[in-house]
């Protein structure tokens, strides 16, 4: 298992994998897919198996491509954090000085009811299963697992999917929360 956002250049460096991915179409699927949205459960499966439909027939690699081509993420360093994914509908980007118009718009989050951080408690028992979720699904996936560092405690970047002219509280690692996790609370 590996948690950091330039997993594919140490794999490289160790040669390790010569033909590896992280994988943005698995990142997409698999959100779509625990969001509910329909239509996705075909490719979904696909994700689980290590999306051979992408990589037996990998071009680099003689007698295609193995499981281990695929570095499987939901989220990374670009982007939302998983905390964020299952609390914002919208990006919240104004912080960036760009008027809200920078980052992604692919509508593959979920807020499970509430826009924000501050929801009712049912809200928050929804957002810590679909987390597990999402961790459970990249475990359980074929392939190299990519955790995004701070996703294990929660960590929240306030909706912002686009961080990286920040240098302050929003993309630090918070060590008074990393002794929280998102298991159940009750
Ligand atoms: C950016 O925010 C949108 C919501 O506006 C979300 O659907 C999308 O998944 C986010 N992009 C990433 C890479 O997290
Ligand atoms: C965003 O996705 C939801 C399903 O999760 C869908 O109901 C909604 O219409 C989508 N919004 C847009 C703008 O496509």
């Amino acid at each position: 298992m590996l948690v950091a956002a330039h997993v594919l250049s140490c794999l490289l460096h160790l040669k390790l994998i010569e033909c590896s991915h992280m994988l943005p179409l698995y990142r997409d699927i698999v959100r779509q897919f625990i969001k509910g949205t329909d239509g996705f459960s075909g490719a979904f499966a696909e994700c689980l198996c290590g999306s051979p439909n992408l990589y037996q027939v990998c071009l680099f690699q003689e007698g295609g491509g193995k499981p281990w081509n695929s570095v499987n993420f939901i989220c990374a360093h670009d982007g939302f954090s998983l905390a964020d994914l299952v609390s914002y509908n919208h990006k919240h980007n104004l912080a960036n000085g760009e008027d809200n118009n920078d980052g992604e718009i692919h509508n593959n989050s979920w807020n499970c009811g509430q826009e924000g951080e501050f929801a009712d408690i049912s809200v928050k028992k929804l957002r810590k299963r679909q987390m597990r979720n999402f961790f459970l699904c990249l475990m359980v996936s074929q392939g190299v697992p990519m955790i995004y560092m701070g996703d294990e405690y929660g960590h929240t970047k306030g909706g912002n999917n686009n961080t990286y002219c920040h240098d302050n509280y929003v993309i630090f690692y918070t060590l008074l929360m990393s002794g929280t996790s998102i298991k159940p609370s009750c």
